[in-house]
């Protein structure tokens, strides 16, 4: 579609308005894709799903403060909206809703007595990530479910990339009802397997060189389990192992989950009927940090 083509939308009320005004028709089915923004082909990848599931196509773009813990650089989260909107407006997407953090959390009530959240009992606890990100996950659910609420898609797609929040977005969208369809898409790679993310750019020439060595770790974890290896601390060794190609990089966690709930397991399920685990690796890269996943089959 020709640069123009696509809508802005930037206060819930202008969003609820493009329903009454009938520039949103009632029985056209809506894709969503959810983002913070600094757009790459992994949520370009996200609105080709979404375009070929659906009429229109919504993308979000909202930095949410909530989901950064106080060690992490909410201001130095990159914001290039121009390029955005120009990549969105390419890739087809109907309508960009990006509010401002006033418009998301009205500062009036926004942690004031009563103020709800939405919060994944154990988050913090049960999972490598959200132990290493306290609040995180509370943060992420929360503006998800605001931005359901306000959007109201048939259809919402999250990438595999951030293994545990699909685990949680999962979560939150069955049991607490919403009428969504939930499409989690496989994560988008470099030629080199270097997963895509918006924090790839911060990465300087000797880090992204050994950047890689994080999907190399996943796919020996690969190897081993589907040679049969089911203990959680020998599938690690083998990432470990593959890890000492990069010693730039410092490991941060390396984690074998359930993808029912996150929780860590010391040995993985055997049966053919279980659901896949979920073998995840966070790395700091200097001051940049790096999670990978992939699926066990
Ligand atoms: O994955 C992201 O970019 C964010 O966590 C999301 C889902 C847009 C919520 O802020």
């Amino acid at each position: 579609p020709a640069a123009g083509a696509t809508r802005v939308l930037r206060t819930v009320s202008e969003w609820r308005s493009l329903q009454s005004d009938g520039l949103l028709p009632p029985r056209a089915s809506l894709g969503l894709v959810p983002t913070m923004g600094a757009v790459h082909a992994g949520h370009l990848s996200l609105v080709a799903h979404a375009a070929r599931d659906n009429d229109l196509v919504a993308a979000t773009i909202f930095v949410n403060p909530t989901q950064f813990g106080a060690a992490e650089e909410l201001g130095a989260y990159p914001r290039p909206w121009e390029d955005d909107l120009e990549l969105l407006t390419a890739a087809g997407v109907d309508y960009v809703f990006a509010p401002s953090v006033n418009e998301m959390y009205p500062p009036a009530r926004h942690g004031t007595t009563l103020a709800p959240y939405v919060e994944l009992r154990d988050a913090d606890t049960l999972c490598a990530e959200g132990a290493r990100r306290p609040g995180h996950f509370r943060g992420v659910a929360t503006v998800v479910a605001k931005l359901l609420n306000i959007v109201q898609p048939r259809s919402a797609y999250f990438g595999q990339k951030d293994g545990m929040q699909a685990i949680a977005v999962r979560r939150l969208i069955e049991d607490l009802n919403y009428d969504v369809r939930l499409r989690i898409c496989d994560t988008v790679r470099e030629a080199d397997g270097l997963a895509m993310s918006s924090r790839n750019v911060r990465l300087l020439p000797l880090e992204r060189a050994e950047a890689p060595a994080v999907y190399a770790a996943l796919c020996a974890m690969r190897e081993a389990h589907a040679a049969g290896e089911r203990r959680a601390e020998a599938l690690a060794g083998h990432a470990r192992d593959a890890l000492r190609a990069a010693p730039l990089l410092r490991l941060e966690y390396i984690s074998l989950a359930s993808t029912l709930d996150g929780r860590e397991l010391d040995l993985l399920p055997d049966e053919r009927e279980e659901l896949p685990s979920l073998a995840s690796i966070a790395v700091f890269a200097g001051e940049t940090r790096l999670l990978d996943n992939v699926l066990l089959e």
